[in-house]
């Protein structure tokens, strides 16, 4: 807690702390019972011999003193009286196939909850509903040696979000199932902060790109702007508005298959829409009967926002 305290004070990087705090002498005799990573070979040896490949090793490799915090031990707690039991799993302090999920939320807080893509982690959908990190995560059997997830990416998801897959695999989609993207190109499972558009609605976890914006914006840098003639519905409503971020049956992932019933959710001259921003459809510039006017965009193209015309036609 306190070198989490240090180091969002600082804003350093994690393992700097580490190496930092390690560097300087212990401010109290080290509680006793931690015996350090080599004690644990001669039982667990299947863990043991892996675990140089573990990006949590590197707290062990430094041989730092005192040994508590580091290695096995960093997160099972002191070993002293389970080696003198014999084993056991009620014998060490953290068994994780005793512990709740909150349990062990808490273990791999002690020394992540200063990652900032974590901050908003209590709050976390997943959090909520008892999914751990623990439920993702694999220290020991991870199926890809970066971020030790216990599947893949996107199959990982899916266990849990089968029926997110289907919307992949509509005519109109992000290639997520191609491999081209990811769920956490969009989404981060570990809790988001308050979406800035879509006002009060709930944030789905989606992931912000810069200045809290859209995370579509990080890809599709075109829609970003500033732009001196803006469309207020893109930044304000946010993308989603008119299109399906994982896929759709409609052409460019929008929401409606025609292009004009999307525009008169909003521009809709009877006021029946959620605003009056009327458009006169039957007067000679917009009559809806003349089909040409039914894909508003082949005038108004410049619909995400434009530096040219106040109207869009540029
Ligand atoms: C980063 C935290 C962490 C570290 C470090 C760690 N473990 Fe674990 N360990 C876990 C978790 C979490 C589980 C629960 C199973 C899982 O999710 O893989 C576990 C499970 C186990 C198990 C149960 C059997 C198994 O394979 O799942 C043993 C035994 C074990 N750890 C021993 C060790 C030893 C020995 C070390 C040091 C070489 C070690 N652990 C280091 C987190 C850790
Ligand atoms: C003398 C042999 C021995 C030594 C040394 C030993 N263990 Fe164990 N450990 C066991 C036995 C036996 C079990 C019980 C396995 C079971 O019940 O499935 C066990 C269980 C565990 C579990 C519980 C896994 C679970 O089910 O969640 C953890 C964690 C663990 N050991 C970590 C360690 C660590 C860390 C060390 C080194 C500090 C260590 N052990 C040293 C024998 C040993
Ligand atoms: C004793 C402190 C400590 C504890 C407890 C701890 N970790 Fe870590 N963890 C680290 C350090 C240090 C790294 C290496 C950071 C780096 O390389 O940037 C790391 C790395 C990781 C990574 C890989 C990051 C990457 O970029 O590939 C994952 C995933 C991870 N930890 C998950 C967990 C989980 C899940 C738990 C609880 C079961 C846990 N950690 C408990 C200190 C800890
Ligand atoms: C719902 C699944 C899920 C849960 C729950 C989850 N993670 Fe992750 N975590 C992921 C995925 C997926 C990635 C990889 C993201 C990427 O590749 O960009 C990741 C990446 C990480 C990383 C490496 C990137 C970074 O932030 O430095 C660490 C460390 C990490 N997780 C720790 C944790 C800890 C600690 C917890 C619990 C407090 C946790 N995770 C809970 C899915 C999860
Ligand atoms: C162990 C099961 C599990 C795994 C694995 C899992 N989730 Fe979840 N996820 C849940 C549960 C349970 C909820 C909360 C209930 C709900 O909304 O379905 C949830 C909620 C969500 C939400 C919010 C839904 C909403 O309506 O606001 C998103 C987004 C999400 N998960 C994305 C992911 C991503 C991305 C991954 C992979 C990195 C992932 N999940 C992995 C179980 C899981
Ligand atoms: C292109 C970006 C993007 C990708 C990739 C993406 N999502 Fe989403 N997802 C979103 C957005 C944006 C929302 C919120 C939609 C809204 O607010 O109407 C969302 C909503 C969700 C929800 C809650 C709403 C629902 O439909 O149940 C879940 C669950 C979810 N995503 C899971 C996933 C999973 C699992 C993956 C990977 C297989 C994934 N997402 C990939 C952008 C994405
Ligand atoms: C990781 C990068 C990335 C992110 C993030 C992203 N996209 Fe895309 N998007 C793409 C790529 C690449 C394509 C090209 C289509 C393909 O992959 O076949 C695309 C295509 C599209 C298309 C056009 C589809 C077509 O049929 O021409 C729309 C609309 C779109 N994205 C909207 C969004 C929205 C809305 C979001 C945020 C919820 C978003 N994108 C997030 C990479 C991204
Ligand atoms: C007011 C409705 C609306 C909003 C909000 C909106 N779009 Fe679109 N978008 C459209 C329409 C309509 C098309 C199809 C244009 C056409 O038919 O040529 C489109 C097309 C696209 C395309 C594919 C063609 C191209 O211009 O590259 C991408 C990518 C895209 N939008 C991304 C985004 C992103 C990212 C956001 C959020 C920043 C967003 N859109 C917000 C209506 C919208
Ligand atoms: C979510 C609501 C919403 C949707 C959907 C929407 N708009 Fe808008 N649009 C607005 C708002 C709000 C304004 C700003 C009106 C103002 O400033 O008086 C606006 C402004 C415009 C303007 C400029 C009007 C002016 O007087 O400067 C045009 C042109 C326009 N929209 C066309 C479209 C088209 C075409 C579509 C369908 C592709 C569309 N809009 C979809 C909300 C929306
Ligand atoms: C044939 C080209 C064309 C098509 C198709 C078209 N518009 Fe327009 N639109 C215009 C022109 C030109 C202007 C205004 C130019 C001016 O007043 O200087 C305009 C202005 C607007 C305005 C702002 C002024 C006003 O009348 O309120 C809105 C909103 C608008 N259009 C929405 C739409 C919608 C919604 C659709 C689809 C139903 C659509 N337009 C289809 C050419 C078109």
């Amino acid at each position: 807690m306190v070198r989490a305290a240090i180091a969002a004070a600082l804003l350093l990087p994690f393992p700097l702390v580490v190496a930092m705090a390690q560097s300087q002498p212990p401010p109290a005799a080290p509680p006793s019972g931690y015996v350090g990573s080599n004690a644990c070979k001669t039982c667990h040896a299947d863990v043991w011999l892996n675990f140089y490949k573990n990006p949590h090793f590197k707290s062990v490799a430094s041989g730092s003193e005192p040994p508590e915090r580091t290695g096995c031990e960093g997160c099972h707690g002191p070993g002293q009286a389970h080696i003198a039991a014999g084993g056991g799993r009620a014998t060490i302090g953290r068994a994780f196939s005793l512990l709740s999920p909150k349990q062990a939320l808490e273990a791999c807080l002690t020394c992540h909850d200063s990652n900032f893509d974590k901050a908003n982690i209590q709050r976390s959908e997943h959090t909520q509903h008892d999914v751990a990190c623990t439920s993702c995560h694999s220290i020991h059997h991870a199926a890809t040696p970066q971020r030790l997830l216990a599947k893949k990416q996107n199959e990982l998801c899916y266990s849990c979000h089968s029926g997110i897959r289907g919307q992949f695999e509509m005519p109109s989609k992000h290639r997520v199932n191609e491999g081209f993207m990811q769920c956490s190109d969009c989404h981060n499972p570990h809790g988001s902060f308050a979406a800035t558009w879509g006002m009060g609605q709930r944030s789905h976890m989606v992931e912000q790109a810069l200045d809290n914006q859209s995370p579509c914006l990080k890809c599709h840098v075109d829609k970003r702007g500033p732009f001196v003639y803006e469309h207020p519905s893109v930044r304000v409503e946010g993308c989603q508005i008119c299109h399906n971020p994982h896929g759709s049956m409609n052409a460019k992932l929008l929401k409606r298959p025609v292009v004009f019933t999307i525009c008169l959710e909003c521009h809709n001259a009877g006021g029946s829409g959620t605003r009056n921003l009327g458009v006169d459809l039957q007067s000679a510039r917009h009559n809806l009967l003349d089909p040409k006017f039914q894909k508003c965009t082949t005038c108004h193209v410049r619909i995400h926002g434009s530096n040219a015309d106040q109207y869009f036609l540029r």
